[in-house]
């Protein structure tokens, strides 16, 4: 009889079948693999090394190790992402939030005050990653989520239930700001909207498995902030912030500009990319 398979063995086996498909750090993926398939810390599995593998476990193993064969990225097959420190539900329909991002909430909150009733419409919401985070950090504030997709609201949605967040933050499905009531006051407009060029789609790993809602900013990347930031500005009595492309910079200032707003400025992230553009209600 052939001896059992150990836990190293099916870490080692595993590491060798991302290894051979190309995916980068394999054996880092395949511990974060196989940790969550046998329900254990990556620690518990180094201590677990010479342990048996039960065939319920090689069998839990099986399919999230053939998913990550296949280039989906590794958020979409453990159902959740850290942002900000908050777990969000991720999966197929929806745009796995980056850390980038969080440069739009450090940039927000250095302009939403602690202490007052503000109201901030995250548009293009997705996940709902921005929205929640400021409605963590300002527990006064009143959140407008929306979201075109009807797939991506459904994650928003279980992501507000998620973190008790329902009392503050609504989930509204529509096109930019328009489920928002004319009447309703609105502060702030936030937004990482979709910004890539649509021709360099084809060539993008993240465009194999997130949706191409989220990422296709039209032919020159630009065309929902041509229709969002003087919406947003109209709107937002205090001010807009949104997420922009690396190159994107000198082009949306120039749309914050002409859409009247003042102290326009753009920020860069932790890489040093350009990567939020802001500004005042004049
Ligand atoms: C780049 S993703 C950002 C998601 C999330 N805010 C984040 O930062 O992780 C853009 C989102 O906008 C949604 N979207 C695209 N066009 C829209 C529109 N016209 N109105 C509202 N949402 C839209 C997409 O479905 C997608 O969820």
């Amino acid at each position: 009889m052939s001896a059992p398979l150990t836990v190293l063995d099916l870490l080692k086996k595993t590491q060798a079948f991302l290894a051979e498909r190309k995916i980068p750090n394999p054996r880092f993926e395949a511990e974060l693999l196989l940790s969550t398939a046998l329900g254990m810390e990556r620690l518990q599995l180094f201590l677990n090394y010479d342990r048996p593998v039960t065939p319920a476990e090689l069998e839990a193993s099986r399919e999230p190790v053939r998913r990550r064969g296949r280039g989906e990225p590794y958020a979409y097959i453990v159902g959740q992402r850290e942002f900000w420190s908050m777990s969000f539900e991720v999966g197929p329909g929806v745009l796995i939030p980056r850390p980038d991002t969080e440069t739009l909430v450090t940039a927000a909150l250095e302009w939403i005050p602690a202490d007052a009733e503000v109201f901030i419409a995250d548009v293009c919401a997705g996940t709902g990653a921005i929205g929640l985070a400021l409605a963590k950090e300002r527990p006064q504030a009143k959140v407008y989520a929306t979201e075109l997709s009807a797939e991506a609201l459904e994650y928003l949605k279980r992501n507000v239930a998620r973190h008790a967040l329902g009392e503050r933050v609504a989930s509204l499905r529509g096109d930019l700001l328009t489920p928002i009531p004319p009447h309703r006051p609105l502060d702030w407009v936030v937004s990482n909207p979709p910004y890539i060029n649509a021709g360099l789609l084809p060539s993008l790993d993240v465009a194999k498995f997130e949706p191409s809602l989220a990422l296709d900013g039209g032919e020159d990347g630009l065309v929902v902030y041509r229709r969002l930031i003087p919406e947003a500005a109209r709107r937002a009595r205090q001010g807009v912030l949104v997420e922009i492309g690396h190159d994107q910079g000198a082009a949306v200032k120039g749309l914050f500009e002409s859409a009247g707003l003042v102290d326009v400025e753009i920020l860069r992230d932790l890489a040093g990319n350009d990567r939020v553009v802001r500004g005042r209600r004049a």
